[in-house]
């Protein structure tokens, strides 16, 4: 079902000469968004700050295999960085049809240093590539990955649900000021197979956390992918939000 609904994606080549860019690309669930826009005909712009060589290695990869896809090396809470990446943009193609604000890190931290680095990272971050691709977008799509703890609050991530949250807003505030030339929606994934959550979640969390789930898995990068390529294609659907989540929030 899912691979025949992919390839019906790939035949209609629905976003050929599309320019997209999608933040914090080079693995997880940007790096999943990134390859079902290409193989949707995109031209798709890959980011990342640290993990430069992983970045330049998959644009590389993707050439390979006929894609445009171009890497640029920035870290999206520095307003010089981000001012560079829609330079770029600018000068190679003159224009911007969709925005992922998708990078962002995950801290069970409850100190100043995280509160501020998930600001600028997980917030100020979205909220400067957002206003930069407004400029540049005639029309198109910003499709922002928040989170389920943007939509119920965990106690155990406090900081990481008030900034989740923070996107949620701007989903909604940013929808309604670009109405009737930008639909600005969310994705918001639960728990994803990807380095944020194996890196923070023991096996044990992990068992009891997915017991509830719906398919006692958690759920795949690409399907976080499918919503995001989803909410590109419809035109009526904006400031809301997809949650992709295995049922978490239900149970
Ligand atoms: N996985 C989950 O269960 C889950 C659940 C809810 C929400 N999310 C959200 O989904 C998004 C993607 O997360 P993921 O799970 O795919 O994590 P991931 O595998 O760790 O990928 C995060 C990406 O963001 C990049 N990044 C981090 N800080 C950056 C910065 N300052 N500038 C540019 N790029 C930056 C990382 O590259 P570098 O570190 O090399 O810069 C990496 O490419 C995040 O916004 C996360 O909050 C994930």
């Amino acid at each position: 079902m899912k691979e025949h609904l992919r390839c019906r994606f790939i035949t209609n080549m629905e976003l050929k000469n599309k320019v997209a860019l999608v933040t914090g690309s080079t693995r997880g669930i940007g790096k999943a968004i990134v390859e079902l826009l290409c193989k949707n005909g995109a031209i798709v712009y890959i980011n990342s700050f640290k993990s430069k060589e992983e970045g330049e290695k998959l644009q590389r990869e993707l050439a390979l295999r006929g894609f445009k896809a171009y890497y640029i090396n920035a870290n999206i809470s520095s307003e010089v960085d981000v001012k560079r990446i829609f330079d770029i943009i600018k000068k190679e193609y003159g224009k911007l049809d969709i925005l992922v604000n998708n990078a962002g890190f995950y801290s069970n931290n409850k100190d100043y240093e995280t509160y501020e680095s998930f600001h600028k990272v997980n917030g100020w971050g979205v909220y400067l590539c957002t206003i930069e691709a407004e400029k540049l977008i005639e029309k198109g799509k910003i499709i922002n990955i928040s989170s389920i703890y943007g939509i119920k609050p965990n106690p155990d991530s406090i900081l990481a649900s008030g900034v989740k949250a923070e996107v949620e807003n701007y989903t909604k505030l940013f929808a309604n000021k670009f109405k009737g030339r930008i639909e600005v929606n969310s994705v918001a994934p639960g728990y994803t197979n990807t380095k944020i959550v194996n890196d923070n979640f023991s096996e044990g969390v992990l068992i009891e956390l997915l017991r509830n789930t719906s398919q006692k898995r958690l759920v795949k990068p690409e399907e976080i992918a499918d919503a995001v390529i989803f909410l590109i294609e419809n035109d009526s659907i904006t400031g809301q939000t997809i949650v992709v989540d295995n049922g978490i929030l239900i149970s």
